[in-house]
Formats: structure tokens, sequence, C-alpha cells
């Protein structure tokens, strides 16, 4: 019998690599960096399952160009707001991801993010490099405490509510956002419900863990900015899209916020010549929330179960909701 005809869109850790390798006629492209959309809409004709990251689009010029024969879309991610769920499953495509794996990393990436930049450690690192640390100073690079602060979850979801798991110990106030209360996640965490406009009001800390989709899109806006404190600090580890950059470079700049760490931006990558990245209180960081040597190895490898079990015609062990069929 024909071995089932893959792609793979990116140099994935080995022992994914191994197991598809293994069951499949694999093509992959051999590189960190993505395969462009050209040869990838060349390379999927006819085959059974494609393997992909989140920077591949997956949307129906990709569909048409696999044809009938496509049985599996997976992406080694939790996120998948770069796949047209709606259109795969009308093809029949099962669609699988990543969830639960890189939980508690990403969360753990969101504190460090939140630390360092209430804690100013990029500028601070950067001072002593440059011979600027003549002294002890009462109130050089002074920034903002966790412990006792308000802190605002926008989406407490897997990682949002792991998140606010690992603040317990900063003894902070916490509320929470999303389209309803979760009183069965929140209660234990000491969570409190808070419409959006009044968790952004009364935080010292917001950090995004919402899902992109039309509904956040630009969440983030203006107005967002406005409501929130002159001394808050914005952190986002979700996705680039839920923020209306150029609000957030404008009340940066004018003092309407104080600071801002983002792990991910609309575009990713951000453009070296990018505004934020010339203020010294936006902290960026190149989507890392999930990089660790574990967590990767262990997304690959659930994204290559998902492959291999929809080339076979079996149901996704780590299906996306909605994207069986
Ligand atoms: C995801 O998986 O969606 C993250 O953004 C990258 O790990």
């Amino acid at each position: 019998m024909d071995r089932p005809r893959v792609v793979v869109t990116r140099d994935i850790p080995a022992p994914a690599f191994r197991k598809i390798w293994a069951c499949c006629e694999t093509r992959y492209w051999d590189s960190q960096e993505p395969i462009p959309r050209d040869i990838f809409l060349e390379w999927v004709q006819g085959v059974d399952g494609i393997y992909c990251l989140l920077t591949e689009r997956i949307d129906p010029e990709v569909l048409d160009a696999a044809g009938p024969s496509l049985k599996v879309v997976s992406t080694m991610s939790v996120g998948y707001d770069h796949i047209d769920v709606e259109a795969c499953v009308r093809r029949g495509v099962q669609v699988g991801h990543t969830p639960g794996v890189l939980t508690e990393t990403t969360a753990e990436l969101a504190l460090a993010l939140l630390l360092a930049t209430a804690r100013r450690l990029p500028e601070a690192i950067h001072a002593v490099k440059a011979g600027e640390w003549t002294t002890w100073k009462p109130m050089w690079l002074t920034g903002w405490d966790l412990h006792g602060a308000t802190v605002g979850i926008v989406g407490l979801g897997r990682i949002g509510s792991a998140f606010a798991r690992l603040l317990q110990g900063f003894q902070c106030r916490l509320l929470y956002t999303g389209p309803r209360p979760k009183p069965s996640v929140a209660d234990p965490l000491g969570a409190t419900y808070a419409t959006f406009e009044a968790l952004l009001e009364q935080s010292d800390f917001v950090s995004v863990h919402c899902p992109l989709t039309p509904e956040t899109a630009r969440l983030f806006d203006a107005a967002a900015f406005r409501r929130m404190k002159e001394t808050a600090i914005f952190i986002n580890t979700a996705r680039g899209g839920v923020v209306d950059h150029q609000a957030l470079y404008q009340a940066l700049v004018a003092g309407q916020i104080a600071g801002a760490g983002l792990d991910v931006t609309d575009p990713e990558p951000l453009p070296s010549d990018h505004p934020l990245l010339g203020l010294p209180n936006c902290v960026v960081l190149p989507h890392i929330g999930s990089a660790t040597v574990a967590t990767r190895t262990r997304m690959a490898l659930m994204a290559a179960e998902n492959l291999l079990a929809g080339v076979a015609g079996h149901p996704l062990p780590h299906p996306v909701q909605g994207g069986t069929v």
C-alpha cells in the first residue's frame, strides 16, 4: 500500500521528524525560515497531510492547491488563527493543534516579561554594559512593584489561569475578563470578574491571554489605552493582532501608560526600525512564550501524532475545537 504523502513546512525537532519519516513520504522544508508561499503551494499538491507552523496561512488557496487527497492540517502551535478552520471542515479536512503542553511554559514567560518590564531589566542591563553605572543612585531605574498590585487578566483560559496561579505568591488582587464569568476556574484562584473597561481602569498590570478572533482583533485600541492607569504596564503574550500597535506607541509616548512588554506583535517579526523598538519603556521579545527545549519538543511530537492519526483517517488526539469532521 502507498505510504501517505505529507509536507512538513520547517526543520522541526528530530524525534517528531523521525516519527513522521518512518510512516510517510515526507517532503520537508529543511530550514529555520518559513517556506516561501509559492513553493508551499506547489508542494502541497496531492498530499494527504500538512504539518505547519503558525507562520503558514492555511486558507482556501492552500486547500485548493492540495486538492481532495488532503485529510489533515496539523499545526505545531496551540493558536490556530492562521488556519481557516471552517474551510478545512467544509472540505472534510481535520485540524489539529497542541493545547495544554505549553501552558505553564508560556505563563512563566508572561511572568518573566512582566517583571522584566516592571523592573526595567533591559534598560538596567544596557546601562551596565554602556558604562552608565557610575554609582548607586536613589531613584535610578526605579520601576513598579508586582506584590500587592492589581493584575487584570484578559482571558482566563488555560494560560491565563496558569499565570494567575503563578501570581499567588505575590499577594496580588486578581481581576479577569472574558466573554463570561468563569467561577469554577476563578474562585479557587481568588480572581474577580470585571468588565473589560473596569479591568482596564483598575489594573496596575494588564496581561493578555485571549485568542485572536474577530471579537478580539484590535481589542487594545486608543480608547482602551486611554482607560488604563498612567502607571499601568501592559503585557501581551497571546497574539499581536489583539493590539493596535500604533495606538500602543502613542499611549507609551504620551505617558498614558507606563510600559509594555510584548512577546507577540503584528506583524511578526517587527521590523527593526519599528518605532516601538526605540522606546525604553517597551520590551519586545521574538515570540518565545513556549520556547523551552522540553515544551517545543513535546509540541512537535503532539503535532506529529495529529498528523499521523489524520493521514490514517482516524480522529485526531488533539483536535481544534470545531476542527473535526
Ligand atoms: C502557540 O503555540 O500558539 C504559540 O503562540 C507559540 O508557541
